[in-house]
C-alpha cells in the first residue's frame, strides 16, 4: 500500500495565486494563510503516517491489508475561493479557519466495507486525535448514489511555539465506491455533456451504485469465509 503524495503545494506559486485572487492589498493575511497551509500539510502528513502504521499493523497481525491505497492532496487556491463563495463565507483568513476543514485531505480506499469502519474507528480513538465531524454517506447515500464516510479529524502539529490542533478531512470508501465516484464526478463536471445525457447516465449510475454495493457485500462475505480457520 502506497501513500501517494502527488498533489502537495508549491508555496510560492500558491502565494502568487492568492495575491492575484485576494488582491495584493493584504499581504499579512496572505502570510497567515500560507502559514496555515503549512500546518495543514503537516497535519495531513501526521494522518498519512498514522494510516500507514495502522495498515502495517493489520498486515503483520492478520496477514491482510485493510487499505488498498491512499491519495493525499492540499486544496488548491481556486477551489478554496470557489468553496468560500459557494457557501457564502467572506474571503478572509478568519472565515477559512472557521469554516473550511478540508484544506488538507486524504482519501483512504479500502478493500471491503468493514475495513472502512475498522480504519475510521482505530484512527478516531487515538488519544491525540479529535473527531470534529463525521458524515456517513454509506449509511445515508447522497441523492446521486454517492457513498463514502467523511471524517473531519484534528491532530496537534508541534511547532517551535507549541502544539496547534489542525483539521484534516479524511474520505474513506471501498474500491467500488471509488471507481463509481470517479466516473460520476466526470459526468458531473464535464460541462459539454447535453442535459438529457447527464440525466440518463446519472440514473444509470445511481442504480450501479446500488449494484456495486450488493456485489461488494457478497464479495466481503466470501472473503470472510475464506479467512475462517478450516475445521
Ligand atoms: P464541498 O467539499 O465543497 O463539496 O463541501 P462539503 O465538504 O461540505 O461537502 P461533503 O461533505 O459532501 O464533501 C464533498 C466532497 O465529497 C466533494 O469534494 C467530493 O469529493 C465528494 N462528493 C460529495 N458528493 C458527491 C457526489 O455526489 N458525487 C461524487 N462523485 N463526489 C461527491
Ligand atoms: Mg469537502
Amino acid at each position: 500500500m502506497i501513500l501517494e503524495r502527488n498533489n502537495l503545494h508549491n508555496f510560492s506559486q500558491t502565494t502568487t495565486e492568492l495575491s492575484v485572487i485576494l488582491g495584493n492589498k493584504d499581504v499579512a493575511q496572505i502570510k497567515e494563510l500560507m502559514d496555515y497551509y503549512q500546518l495543514c500539510r503537516a497535519a495531513t502528513n501526521e494522518f498519512g503516517t498514522k494510516l500507514e502504521n495502522l495498515d502495517a499493523e493489520y498486515s503483520l497481525n492478520y496477514d491482510y491489508n485493510p487499505i488498498h491505497h491512499m491519495e493525499e492532496r492540499l486544496k488548491d487556491v481556486h477551489s478554496l475561493i470557489e468553496k468560500l463563495d459557494r457557501k457564502g463565507y467572506p474571503r478572509t483568513f478568519a472565515s477559512i479557519k472557521d469554516h473550511i476543514f478540508d484544506i488538507g485531505g486524504i482519501r483512504v480506499v479500502c478493500n471491503y466495507l468493514d475495513d472502512v469502519y475498522t480504519v475510521a474507528d482505530a484512527l478516531s480513538k487515538q488519544n491525540d486525535v479529535t473527531l470534529i465531524r463525521a458524515k456517513d454517506y454509506i449509511k445515508h447515500p447522497k441523492a446521486s448514489g454517492y457513498r463514502s464516510l467523511h471524517l473531519v479529524v484534528s491532530v496537534p502539529v508541534f511547532r517551535s511555539t507549541g502544539p496547534v490542533a489542525t483539521p484534516v478531512e479524511i474520505q474513506l470508501r471501498t474500491v467500488g465506491m471509488d471507481m463509481w465516484s470517479s466516473l460520476e464526478h466526470r459526468l458531473r463536471y464535464k460541462t459539454d455533456v447535453p442535459a438529457d445525457e447527464v440525466a440518463k447516465y446519472g440514473q444509470q449510475l445511481h442504480s450501479y451504485a446500488d449494484e456495486l454495493n450488493n456485489i461488494e457485500g457478497n464479495m466481503q462475505r466470501i472473503f470472510k469465509k475464506l479467512q475462517e480457520p478450516r475445521k
